[in-house]
């Protein structure tokens, strides 16, 4: 068996035209413009290239990009009072604080100063336990993509069995609660996890997002398995030349394609569909804010 590819820059593009035509919808209809908030504090490289991607994303899309950038030794409070102001501000629907934030600021303070229904990462504790009751809310970006991403590949999710392996609150965890919200059967596992290669090849779905690379080998996958890699991985590549590097996932790519029926490579998988879902997400939030029914489609 070889698997089918998963093409997530594309199926993200599917998403992007949906958002982008809700937002034509909301601007005829309702005289509203979404507006996205982005936060950064420090200068870190990778921050950046995503933050600026999200810029560009977000104003393809017909939407307001606000950037707030701040230096790397901003206080706490004043991250804080940024992020109030942005509660504040009519223009604003979405509000994203990128992390990881240096090591002084207490992430879990700031996050939890969004107010809920401009919290369009999913990661304010109102957010997370409206997810963890099955009430509707504000679903982080990552673990949405993967979800349709999978069911493009298997379309009815009830029933089957599906491992997690890796318990972040960005990913892991909420991508498990969305999994067993579609009924499946559902194993959270960890670096710490003993027989890792067993509890895999039990499963009908591996999702891997535990951000090692290349952990999860060809043969802990079954024959017939969709496999789902939310790794995202620099590691050296002395084969492209001196100091070169390339991106890899968590799971082992070349040897799971002989097993698994569908896969997401990496990079083009699950990535494009993080910045599609936070565009997805600021929409919803634009609207549900106005009370608004949810647009059609998305
Ligand atoms: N840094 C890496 N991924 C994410 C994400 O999904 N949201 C935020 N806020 N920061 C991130």
């Amino acid at each position: 068996m070889t698997a089918a590819v998963i093409d997530g820059k594309k199926i993200a593009g599917h998403v992007r035209e949906k958002v982008a035509a809700a937002v034509s919808r909301l601007k005829s209809a309702h005289d509203v413009t979404p507006g996205l908030a982005v936060v950064l504090v420090g200068e870190d490289p990778a921050s950046q290239v995503y933050v600026r991607n999200k810029h560009k994303a977000t104003e393809a899309a017909g939407m307001v990009s606000i950037m707030h950038q701040l230096p790397a030794d901003t206080p706490e409070v004043d991250v804080v009072a940024r992020v109030r102001d942005l509660n504040a501000d009519d223009r604003v629907d979405g509000i994203l604080v990128q992390l990881p934030l240096p090591s002084h600021i207490d992430e879990h303070r700031v996050i939890n100063e969004i107010a809920p229904e401009k919290d369009v990462d999913g990661l304010t504790e109102v957010n997370a336990g409206r997810l963890m009751l099955g009430k509707k809310g504000l679903v982080p970006c990552t673990p949405q993509g993967s979800i349709i991403l999978l069911k493009e590949a298997m379309p009815e999710l009830s029933g089957k069995t599906a491992v997690v392996v890796g318990r972040s609150i960005l990913v892991g965890k909420p991508l498990a609660l969305l999994l067993l919200a579609e009924n499946c059967t559902v194993t959270v596992a960890h670096s710490r996890t003993q027989d890792l290669a067993g509890v895999c090849r039990g499963a009908d779905i591996v999702c891997a997002a535990v951000g090692m690379p290349e952990l999860i080998k060809g043969n802990w996958v079954s024959d017939g398995t969709v496999v789902i890699d939310v790794g995202i991985n620099r590691i050296d590549a002395p084969e492209r030349g001196a100091g070169k590097t390339r991106l890899v996932g968590d799971v082992a790519y070349d040897e799971a394609l002989a097993h698994a029926s569908a896969i997401t490579p990496v990079p083009g998988g699950v990535g494009p569909m993080t910045i599609a879902c936070l565009l997805r997400n600021t929409v919803l939030a634009a609207a549900r804010r106005r009370d608004i029914a949810d647009p059609k489609g998305l």
